[in-house]
């Protein structure tokens, strides 16, 4: 089923969810920082100008306080055809809120977001441990990640 459990919304992110715990979410995923509200907006206020290409999505409970995140980034390509590739990035469910199909839900809208934008493909890279999670959203295992940190 695609419904989410009663109690349960999913919507666009907004400047206000600042307060309503969307940073605190994302802390379950890696390092967040101390992130001012300033930085908080001017970061939602550019994706809210490119919202062709950036698109973060929320759920929040029946108290307006958000439980998960997750974004998409269309990358437009010159390769098959000037294609679309929709990037898949920084998914977290509160950590008392897993295993409800939270995360199943936030990844299903973003790929329904990557098709209505024509994407070719939609990817993403995740650790060994969450391998299990993508396979029950649909996705196969592709190729290695590599990185360079700064
Ligand atoms: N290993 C094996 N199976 C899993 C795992 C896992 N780590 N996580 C979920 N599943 C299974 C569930 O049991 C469920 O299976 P079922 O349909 O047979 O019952 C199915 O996957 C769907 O699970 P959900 O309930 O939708 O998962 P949840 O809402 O708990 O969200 C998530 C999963 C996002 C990985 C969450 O556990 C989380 O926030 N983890 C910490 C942060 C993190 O690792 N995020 C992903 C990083 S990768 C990226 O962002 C691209």
């Amino acid at each position: 089923t695609r419904e989410l459990p009663a109690g349960y919304t999913m919507r666009p992110i907004r400047a206000a969810d600042y307060d309503r715990g969307v940073l605190d979410v994302l802390r379950v995923l890696t390092t967040v920082g101390d992130i001012q509200r300033e930085e908080f907006e001017a970061q939602f206020n550019y994706w809210f100008k490119h919202n062709d290409t950036y698109f973060t999505l929320v759920i929040v409970n029946e108290f307006d306080r958000v439980v998960g995140v997750g974004s998409a980034v269309v990358e437009r390509k010159l390769i098959h055809k000037c294609g679309n590739v929709t990037h898949i990035e920084d998914i977290a469910v509160a950590r008392s809120e897993q295993g409800k199909k939270l995360g199943l839900h936030i990844i299903h809208a973003l790929t329904d977001i990557g098709k209505s934008q024509g994407a070719y493909k939609v990817i993403l890279d995740c650790s060994e441990d969450n391998v299990r999670f993508y396979e029950k959203c649909g996705f196969v295992r592709v190729g290695v990640e590599m990185s360079l940190k700064f």
